[in-house]
């Protein structure tokens, strides 16, 4: 029985993450591509990369901009709107991205 419970913890775990990732990724599609790029890598040259991004840091950096506490013009009035589910979700998107690191 506490395997039962355990298994079905753990696709209901698995499960709602898969479902972040998707979410996030066509918000992001729509609001952050521009300059973020379609795969987390910016397509501008002054925004950063979030491709593969710890999860933890893409969400306190929106809770910032959302807040005030990190001041940015453009990025403040992005995540202005944005709900704790949708920060949730965007950071499960970029952090769900693979990168690979080259040393010259
Ligand atoms: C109009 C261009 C633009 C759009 C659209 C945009 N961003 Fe940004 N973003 C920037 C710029 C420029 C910065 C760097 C700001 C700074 O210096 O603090 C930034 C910074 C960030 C950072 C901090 C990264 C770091 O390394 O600290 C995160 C996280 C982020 N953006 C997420 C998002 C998300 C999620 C969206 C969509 C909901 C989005 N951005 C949409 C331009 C944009």
């Amino acid at each position: 029985m506490k395997k039962l419970l355990f298994l079905f913890l753990l696709c209901t775990a698995l499960h709602s993450l898969a479902d972040d990732v998707i979410a996030g990724r066509v918000k992001a599609e729509t609001a952050c591509a521009l300059c973020h790029g379609h795969n987390g890598v910016a397509a501008l040259p002054n925004a950063p990369h979030l491709a593969g991004q710890q999860a933890i840091y893409v969400s306190e950096q929106l809770r910032n901009y959302r807040s005030g506490k990190r001041q940015n013009e453009v990025m403040n009035m992005i995540a202005k709107p944005l709900t704790d589910l949708e920060i949730a979700q965007l950071a499960a998107w970029f952090s769900a991205i693979k990168v690979t690191a080259e040393v010259p």
